[in-house]
C-alpha cells in the first residue's frame, strides 16, 4: 500500500502544439493538466503564455472534464501576472520562490482570486526557504531538473528531498499536494509515490510514441 494516492499532471510542453486539442483531450482522465509557462528571463527558454492557456481552458470546458489547469509560472515577478492567469483560466497558479522577494504576498494574492496556490523550488534551492510558507500553500512542486526545458534526466537527489517535503507536510498535517517536475518516467513513478509525492507532472514520457492516452496509461501501469 502507497503512503499517498498518486495522480498525474501531463505537461502540454511536449505536445504537437498543431494538434493541441486532440493531444489535451487523450489525457483528459488525467487529474490535472499542466501548463509551463516560460519567459526567456528566469529560464533560458521561452514556451507560451495566457493565449494558449485560454485555448486550453475553452477545450476543456467544452469537454466537460473535470481537468484542473495547473499553471507553472517560470516567470520573474509572477505577481504581475497572477490576475491575468487566472482571469486566462488556471485552477492553480505555482510561484518559483527564486523569482521573487515577494513569495509569501503571491501565495495572498493567489488565493485572494480564489485559485489554489503552489510553491516552487529549484533543485539548488535549500528546502529550508519553505518552511515558512508550507502552511498557507495547496501545492509545492520540487523541480526534478533544471526549469526550461522539457526531456531532460531525473535528477535522483529528488528523492530524499520529497521525502523531507512529506514529513514536513505531514508533522503539519497539511493536505497539500507535492508535486514533482522534470524527467519523469515510469521508472520513477513508484520510488517517488513511496517517498511520498501525490502528483507527477510528464512531459515526454506522455505525449511520446504511441501518443498521449498510451503515455499516460503506461505511467499509471507502473503503480499497479
Ligand atoms: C521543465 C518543465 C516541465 C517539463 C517536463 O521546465 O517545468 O514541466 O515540461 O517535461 P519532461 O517530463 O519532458 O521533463
Ligand atoms: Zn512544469
Amino acid at each position: 500500500m502507497l503512503p499517498t494516492a498518486v495522480k498525474f499532471a501531463p505537461s502540454i510542453l511536449a505536445c504537437d502544439f498543431t494538434r493541441l486539442g486532440t493531444e489535451t483531450e487523450a489525457v483528459s482522465s488525467a487529474e490535472y493538466l499542466h501548463i509551463d509557462v516560460m519567459d526567456g528571463l528566469f529560464v533560458p527558454n521561452i514556451s507560451f503564455g495566457l493565449p494558449i492557456l485560454e485555448a486550453v481552458r475553452r477545450s476543456r470546458d467544452a469537454l466537460g472534464a473535470g481537468q484542473l489547469l495547473d499553471v507553472h509560472l517560470m516567470i520573474e515577478r509572477p505577481e504581475r501576472y497572477l490576475e491575468a492567469f487566472a482571469a486566462a483560466g488556471a485552477d492553480s497558479l505555482s510561484v518559483h520562490v527564486e523569482a521573487t522577494p515577494h513569495v509569501h504576498r503571491c501565495v495572498q494574492t493567489i488565493h485572494e482570486l480564489g485559485r489554489r496556490a503552489g510553491v516552487v523550488l529549484n533543485p539548488g534551492t535549500a528546502l529550508e526557504t519553505l518552511r515558512p510558507l508550507l502552511e498557507g500553500v495547496d501545492l509545492v512542486l520540487i523541480m526534478s531538473v533544471n526549469p526550461g526545458f522539457g526531456g531532460q534526466s531525473f535528477l535522483p537527489q529528488t528523492y530524499e528531498r520529497v521525502r523531507t517535503v512529506r514529513r514536513w507536510l505531514d508533522d503539519l498535517g497539511s493536505p497539500a499536494e507535492l508535486q514533482v517536475d522534470g524527467g519523469v518516467t515510469a521508472a520513477h513513478v513508484r520510488p517517488l509515490a513511496e517517498a511520498g509525492a501525490s502528483v507527477l507532472v510528464a512531459g515526454s514520457s506522455v505525449f511520446g510514441p504511441g501518443g498521449g492516452a498510451a503515455g499516460l496509461e503506461r505511467l499509471r501501469a507502473a503503480l499497479r
